[in-house]
C-alpha cells in the first residue's frame, strides 16, 4: 500500500495544528518536515522546535526532511525533538556513511535523499543503513514546482539496487506530486509520497489526501 506524507510547508502556519490533524484523520501515515538554512537551499523554513511542538499532538510518522549543509550538527536535535525519521541529502556529506550511522544510533530511522541531478551510484555502498531513499522529484528549495518527470527512471533505477541487495527500504518521492502525477511515480517503484501544495493548497485537505491516494493506488 502507497504512503501518504503531507508537507508542512505548504501549511496555513497560523493554524498548523488544525491543519495536520485533519492530514491525520483522512489517514495520512507520515507528516513530512521540510527544514531549510538557506545554504543548501535558497530558502530558511523551520526546525526543531517546530518538531518538538508537534511531537505530543501527533501519531504520523514525523519525517524531518533535512535541506541543510553540515547536517551532523543537528540531528540530535531533531531526534531529541521527537522525529522518527530524519533524512539527509548525499550532496551534503562528505561521510555519509557517519552521518546514517549517527541518526540510526540515537535510534530514529535513517534517510538518504538525492536531487534530480545526483545519480543512484552515490549511495550504492550505503544502502544497507538506509530505512528510505528519498528521491526528489524537483530542485529543493520551494513548494508548488513542477515536477521533473526525468526522475522516473532514477525510480526504477533505485527500486533495481534495493531488489538486488534483497533490501526493504522505502523509496520516497518528494516535489510536483499530485492526482496527475501519482500513479506514474507509483508505477516505477515509489511507496511513499510526500505532497504539499496538492494536499494544504486547496481547501479540503482531507478530500485532497484521498484523491491522491486514489489516483496513486490506480
Ligand atoms: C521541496 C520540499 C518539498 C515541498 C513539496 O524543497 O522538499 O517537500 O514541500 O511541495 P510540493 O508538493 O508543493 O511540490
Ligand atoms: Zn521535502
Amino acid at each position: 500500500m502507497v504512503k501518504l506524507a503531507p508537507s508542512i510547508l505548504s501549511a496555513d502556519f497560523t493554524a498548523l495544528l488544525a491543519d495536520v490533524l485533519e492530514a491525520q484523520e483522512a489517514g495520512a501515515e507520515y507528516l513530512h518536515i521540510d527544514v531549510m538554512d538557506g545554504h543548501f537551499v535558497p530558502n530558511i523554513s523551520i526546525g526543531p522546535l517546530v518538531v518538538k511542538a508537534l511531537r505530543p499532538k501527533v501519531k504520523m510518522c514525523l519525517d524531518a526532511h533535512l535541506m541543510i549543509e553540515n547536517p551532523d550538527l543537528y540531528i540530535g536535535d531533531f531526534i531529541k525533538a521527537g522525529a522518527d525519521l530524519v533524512t539527509v541529502h548525499a550532496e551534503t556529506g562528505t561521510h555519509l556513511h557517519r552521518t546514517l550511522s549517527l541518526i540510526k544510533g540515537q535510534g530514529a530511522l535513517a534517510g538518504i535523499a538525492l536531487n534530480p541531478a545526483t545519480p543512484p551510484s552515490a549511495i550504492e555502498y550505503i544502502l544497507p543503513l538506509v530505512d528510505l531513499v528519498l528521491l526528489m522529484t524537483v530542485n529543493p528549495g520551494f513548494g508548488g514546482q513542477t515536477f521533473i518527470p526525468e526522475v522516473l527512471p532514477k525510480i526504477r533505477a533505485v527500486k533495481k539496487m534495493l531488489e538486488e541487495r534483497g533490501l526493504a527500504a522505502e523509496i520516497q518521492v518528494d516535489g510536483g506530486i499530485n492526482r496527475e502525477t501519482a500513479a506514474a511515480v507509483v508505477k516505477a517503484g515509489a511507496t511513499v509520497l510526500v505532497a504539499g501544495s496538492a494536499v494544504f493548497g486547496g481547501r479540503d485537505i482531507a478530500r485532497s489526501i484521498k484523491e491522491i491516494r486514489r489516483a496513486a493506488e490506480g
